[in-house]
Parts: structure tokens; C-alpha cells; sequence
């Protein structure tokens, strides 16, 4: 290791791996993140979700720290990411509102061999510049975001500033059984075979694949709202990522690539709860289901998400208390149907805080410290930091 070049050397260049490294760089990562699958479909997992629709076409740029010295047959990857780029919104005071594009980073690595010499930090100094006008004929960027699992300070330490990284979860229920019928899956999971929608007591129905677009669609006008309404009256600016339709789709193609695998062929789909009302009353969510270890083991933190959580009429009622109660109960038995141990929901608001509280369901809040810490670097006008900067909607729907 003697002849490794200093992580400030000049030579030192940020380029974009050859599909050889790459599947190089998956294979030594797959022991990060791929425990849950044989390194052989993490292989393949990887690949396929750089070719689905919202990756494909540039939607994710993969990157690596090289030595621009070094024969490009052999060149070292001393660090790697890549960066999706998203869809989002800003309301800076006094300006109207507009969409823009921000990009997510992802999947920081350092093969072991080379750890601690601080190419994970160059890699990351090199590329902040470099997002900022990255794809720039797809919309401005005013800031790019990544979610820490190494805790609070090594992002922040290299501009990337921690945001509200709060979760609250509640129990999974046992599995339902629908119309009689159920399917005894492997590993002893239990899966509804009926792929019907189905409805609870109260009024909550199941959202299949083909109902998740059009309540995308809604939801973009309603972040853009929200977003505006937070810039002026915190007189600072507001971002939010869009929860369109292009990143559920992200989410939920990796979720049924992993049930696939998982529960041998079955895929879910269910992919969300609605409350009953006419629009403009009504709570919905898109939910996803994550793996990350093996099915039978309680450490793995498999559990399932709430991606977005949409209050059309977002007040404290008891008649939203119901709806949003019946609306987590579906997703809590999806997510006993599927072996998860809980249900997560990343950063509620205020009146779902208080909407909760009136459901009188089990839950618990969790200041996250280590994992999917919300980080944000700004590239607009001001300051930036959780101060300078409100993010809206900052859910499970923007982690990459
Ligand atoms: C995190 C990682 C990319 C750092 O790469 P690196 O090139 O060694 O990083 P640098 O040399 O720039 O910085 C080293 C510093 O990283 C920080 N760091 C590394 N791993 C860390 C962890 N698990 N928790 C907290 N901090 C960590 C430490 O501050 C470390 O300082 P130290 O050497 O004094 O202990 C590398 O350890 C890795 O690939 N880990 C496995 C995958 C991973 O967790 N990626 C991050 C996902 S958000």
C-alpha cells in the first residue's frame, strides 16, 4: 500500500467507472448492503435499477476517485457513488415558486483496503461543485441531499448539513385473512394471495400499482402549496423533493425486485392505503417494503415504510383521527402479512403527531443518530442549515 497516492494529490480525478469496476465495486459493497440477498442477485439488483425508468437516461450517475496517472486498464477505484437526480420544488421570499432539480447521493463506499485515508472525503469535495451544475440543462440545482448512516458528523463536516431525521413506528399486526384465503409463503411468511383490494372496518382501502400515478400527480400540487405557504410565512427559503410518480415507481420496482427474490416469485401489490372521503378530505399513503438482513432475524430492521403520508385537510379532527387510524392499520398488516416487524413514518407533522395520539395506536418516536440521517447541501442565496433552509416533506419518499 506504500505506493497509494495521498487522497490531496493533484493526480486524483472524479470519472465515471467502466461497467468492470462497477460490478467490481457492487461485489465488494454487496457486504454493506446486500445482506439480505445472495451476492449474486445484489449483482443483479444493482444493474437492474440503474435500467428501470426513473435511473435510466442519466437519472443515476455513477462515480468513482481514481489516479488519473494510472494505466486506465488498472486505474484504482479508491472511492465510489453515484447521484440520482430528482425531481423538486423551491420558494425562495419573495420569488415565485419553481420546479428545479436537486440530485440524492448514494451507495458512499471505500473498498476496505483502502479506508481512512480520506478518499471517501476527496471523492465528496470533488463531486458537491460538481452537482450543482450537473445535468444542468434539466433544471437549475439549489442544493443536493444524501442520508448518512455513519451518524451526524462525518456529512456535515463536508457541507452536507443534518435535517429533522425523526421517525415514529408503530407494531405490526398479525396477517389478515381475506375472503378465507391465504397463501402460506416460504420462510413461514404468511401472504395474502387474494391481490384484491380490500378494505377495513373503518373505511381505509388498499391503493393498487395503477392507482399510485394519478395521487402523485395530486401530491406534486400539494408539495408545491406547501412549500410556498412555508417560504413566506418562515420568510426563508423552502425546498421539497416531489414525491412523483417516477420515484415511487424507483421505490417500489427495488421492492418487488427484492420480494421476488425473497418469497421466491411473489411480488406485493399492495402498495398503499386511502381513507374513505371526496377529495380534498381524504388521507392517503404510499408505503414500501425494506429489507435488510435475513427475513428471520429480529437485528435485520426489516420494516415497512410510509413514503409519503398526504393529509388532503391537514387538521386535528376526530373524524381524521379515524381515517388516519384506519389508513396505518392496512399498513401495519401489510406489514405482518410480510414478516416486517413494524411500520416507520419518517418526520410526521405537528397534526399527524396530534391525529396519532387520538388513534390511541401503539407507536413510538425515534430521534435517529446513526442511520438515514436527512443531510442537505445549499447552493442558493443565504446561509443554508436547518436555520436558513425549511425542508418540506421530508419523508421516506426523497432516501436514496
Ligand atoms: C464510510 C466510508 C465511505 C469512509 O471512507 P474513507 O475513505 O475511509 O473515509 P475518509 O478517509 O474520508 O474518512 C475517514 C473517517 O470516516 C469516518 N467514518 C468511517 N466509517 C464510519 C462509521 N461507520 N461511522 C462514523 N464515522 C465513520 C470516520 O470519521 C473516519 O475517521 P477515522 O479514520 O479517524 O476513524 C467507508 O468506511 C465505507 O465504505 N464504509 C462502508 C460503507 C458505508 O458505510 N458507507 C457510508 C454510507 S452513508
Amino acid at each position: 500500500m506504500a505506493d497509494l497516492p495521498r487522497a490531496s494529490s493533484a493526480a486524483l480525478t472524479l470519472v465515471h467507472p467502466t461497467l468492470a469496476e462497477k460490478k467490481h465495486t457492487w461485489t465488494l459493497n454487496s457486504q454493506s448492503w446486500g445482506t439480505a440477498l445472495a451476492v449474486d442477485d445484489y449483482l443483479e439488483r444493482e444493474s437492474y435499477l440503474a435500467s428501470i425508468p426513473a435511473t435510466r437516461d442519466g437519472g443515476v450517475t455513477h462515480w468513482i476517485l481514481t489516479d488519473s496517472t494510472a494505466p486506465a486498464e488498472s486505474r484504482p477505484v479508491l472511492a465510489c457513488c453515484e447521484s440520482l437526480r430528482r425531481r423538486a420544488v423551491i420558494s425562495l421570499p419573495g420569488s415565485p415558486t419553481k420546479e428545479v432539480i436537486t440530485h440524492g447521493i448514494g451507495s458512499v463506499f471505500c473498498p476496505p483496503a483502502y479506508r481512512g485515508r480520506g478518499y471517501a472525503s476527496r471523492m465528496l469535495a470533488l463531486l458537491a461543485p460538481i452537482l450543482k451544475t450537473w445535468q444542468k440543462e434539466e433544471g437549475e440545482c439549489y442544493f443536493s441531499i444524501l442520508y448518512s448512516d455513519i451518524g451526524k458528523k462525518y456529512y456535515a463536516g463536508l457541507g452536507w448539513d443534518v435535517f429533522p431525521s425523526a421517525h415514529i413506528s408503530l407494531p405490526a399486526l398479525a396477517a389478515p385473512v381475506t375472503n378465507g384465503v391465504t397463501t402460506n409463503g416460504t420462510n413461514g411468511v404468511t401472504v395474502n394471495g387474494t391481490n384484491g383490494v380490500h378494505k377495513t372496518k373503518a373505511g381505509a382501502r388498499t391503493l393498487t400499482p395503477a392507482e399510485i400515478a394519478p395521487l402523485c400527480a395530486l401530491d406534486e400540487q400539494y408539495i408545491g402549496t406547501a412549500v410556498q405557504s412555508t417560504a413566506k410565512h418562515m420568510n426563508k427559503p423552502a425546498v421539497a423533493l416531489l414525491a412523483d410518480y417516477s420515484t415511487m415507481e424507483w421505490h417500489h420496482l427495488r421492492e418487488d425486485f427484492m420480494c421476488d427474490k425473497l418469497f421466491q416469485g411473489k411480488v406485493p401489490t399492495i402498495k398503499g392505503a386511502i381513507s374513505s372521503g371526496d377529495k380534498g378530505s381524504r388521507i392517503w399513503t404510499i408505503f414500501t417494503r425494506s429489507f435488510y438482513g435475513p427475513l428471520q432475524d429480529p437485528k435485520s430492521g426489516n420494516v415497512l415504510h410510509l413514503l409519503r403520508l398526504v393529509m388532503e385537510d391537514e387538521q386535528d379532527t376526530e373524524e381524521n383521527a379515524q381515517k388516519l387510524k384506519s389508513v396505518l392499520e392496512v399498513a401495519q398488516r401489510e406489514a405482518g402479512t410480510w414478516g416486517l416487524a413494524a411500520v416507520e413514518m419518517w418526520n410526521v407533522s405537528p397534526v399527524g403527531k396530534a391525529l396519532l395520539e387520538r388513534t390511541g395506536l401503539e407507536h413510538k418516536a425515534e430521534e435517529r443518530e446513526e442511520e438515514s440521517i436527512c443531510s442537505l447541501m445549499w447552493y442558493g442565496p443565504g446561509k443554508g442549515g436547518v436555520e436558513g433552509v425549511e425542508w418540506v416533506a421530508n419523508e421516506k419518499f426523497g432516501w436514496c
